[in-house]
């Protein structure tokens, strides 16, 4: 193809876009969300106050970020007949297909949040996803467990409502702990944004063909479900329970992983960007130790995720390729503390994800990228005439 002289699979060496949200450092294992560490963040904001930093690009006054939570209760209901959607899956529907086209879903029922033209309809669209997206998730668990779905609270803070849609019993005095609030509001924020991974970049390239917001991010979910993906924190907790099951030697795995004739990889293990450790899995190593004191839970895939850990990262072959623990690898152990469903961590990594693919897809926009299309070598036949069916 004339003009095309090399290829860059995966894109790994290629720059899409230029973007103002997030900074990585590879080398030096650093992340920041539009300039604030991701350390700071994790420790002294909320959720929310992040999603508006990504969205709208600096930390939010009270009244801005009341006007936010305001708007985004006011757009929280989900129409009844995407319950009836929901209703038509199997039960054993893996939860990642059900948000994708519930959140796809969401263009019928909002079709004016479509057309974007102008500043009050990209803000009308985010608020309306950001309202509902919680509540589908949501429902992708209660529907995972047969519980009663739940339609949230406005009179709670938009992270005590999330955990109360995913986990409040039927019984009154059932109380969320603030352990459980705040283990979740910090995986949130660590998984908020990642400049241009794999999903990010979908949902960039589907908007650059104006296609809607929700549209967009349903084609994000469905690339964040691959395990080597966001799909590696629901891959991580499958393989340390093999191990487990196994005797909890993990040896054995370390060489399979290593064996270029063994499609088996250590999942959680190693990054694109990250030569270094993940700085998202040290905060979360920490986390998942905490909570599990807290909620007084021996977990023995903890302590094998411990050795499998330091077992590789003594091992030549990882340090040669600068293989680490990313954010994958301990989270899941977190998921599983607070009583989610492995098949759900993905779903969670995607709500983490959304106001990251939001802020990435508006800025997208406002930048008026042109449509994504990339070029390619042909390798395929030169010309040649057809043959009829009788001579071939
Ligand atoms: C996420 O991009 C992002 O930012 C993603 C993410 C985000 O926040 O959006 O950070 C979230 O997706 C984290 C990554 C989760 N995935 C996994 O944990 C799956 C296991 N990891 C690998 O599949 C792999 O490390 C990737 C996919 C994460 C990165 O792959 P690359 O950059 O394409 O690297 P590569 O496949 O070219 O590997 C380089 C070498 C190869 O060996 P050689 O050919 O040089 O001999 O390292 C080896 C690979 O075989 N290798 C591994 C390995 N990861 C890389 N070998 C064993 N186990 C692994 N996990």
């Amino acid at each position: 193809t004339e003009g095309v002289t090399t290829i860059d699979p995966g894109f790994k060496n290629t720059g899409s876009c230029k973007s103002a949200i997030t900074f990585l450092d590879g080398e030096k294992g650093i992340l920041r969300y539009r300039g604030y560490a991701i350390e700071e963040l994790a420790e002294k904001a909320s959720f929310l106050e992040v999603s508006y930093l990504l969205i709208f690009g600096e930390l939010p006054t009270t009244e801005q970020l009341d006007k936010f939570d305001q708007d985004i209760k006011n757009n929280s209901m989900v129409d009844e007949d995407i319950h009836k959607i929901l209703d038509a899956f199997p039960k054993n529907a893996h939860p990642m297909g059900v948000l994708s086209s519930l959140t796809s879903a969401l263009t019928a029922f909002n079709p004016k949040a479509v057309d974007i033209t102008s500043e009050q309809d990209m803000y009308n669209a985010i608020v309306i996803l950001m309202g509902k997206f919680p509540v589908l998730v949501s429902w992708c668990m209660r529907k995972m467990k047969g519980e009663p779905l739940d339609y949230g609270d406005v009179d709670l803070s938009y992270e005590e409502n999330f955990a109360k849609m995913m986990f409040k019993k039927a019984n009154k005095e059932y109380q969320i702990n603030k352990i459980v609030i705040d283990a979740l509001d910090k995986l949130l924020i660590l998984h908020a944004d990642h400049e241009q991974n794999c999903s990010t970049s979908t949902v960039r390239i589907v908007g650059s063909s104006h296609a809607g917001l929700f549209a967009s991010i349903s084609a994000g979910i469905s690339a964040l479900w691959g395990p080597l993906h966001g799909g590696a924190n629901q891959a991580v907790i499958e393989m340390l329970e093999e191990i487990k099951a196994d005797g909890g030697g993990f040896e054995k795995y370390l060489d399979k992983a290593k064996d270029k004739n063994d499609p088996f990889r250590l999942m959680g293990f190693g990054h694109r960007v990250y030569k270094n450790f993940d700085p998202r899995a040290k905060i979360i190593k920490v986390a998942a130790e905490d909570i599990l004191k807290d909620l007084d839970i021996q977990d023995p895939v903890l302590d094998i995720a411990r050795g499998l850990s330091e077992a590789a990262l003594n091992d030549e072959y990882f340090k040669s390729r600068n293989l680490y623990p990313n954010v994958d690898f301990y989270s899941g152990i977190i998921y599983r503390a607070l009583g989610i469903p492995v098949e759900m961590f993905t779903v969670l990594f995607a709500m983490g994800r959304l106001p990251g693919w939001i802020a990435q897809w508006k800025e997208m926009r406002e930048n008026k990228e042109p449509i994504g299309r990339p070029r390619q070598l042909y390798v395929g036949e030169t010309l040649r005439s057809y043959v009829d069916i009788e001579k071939r």
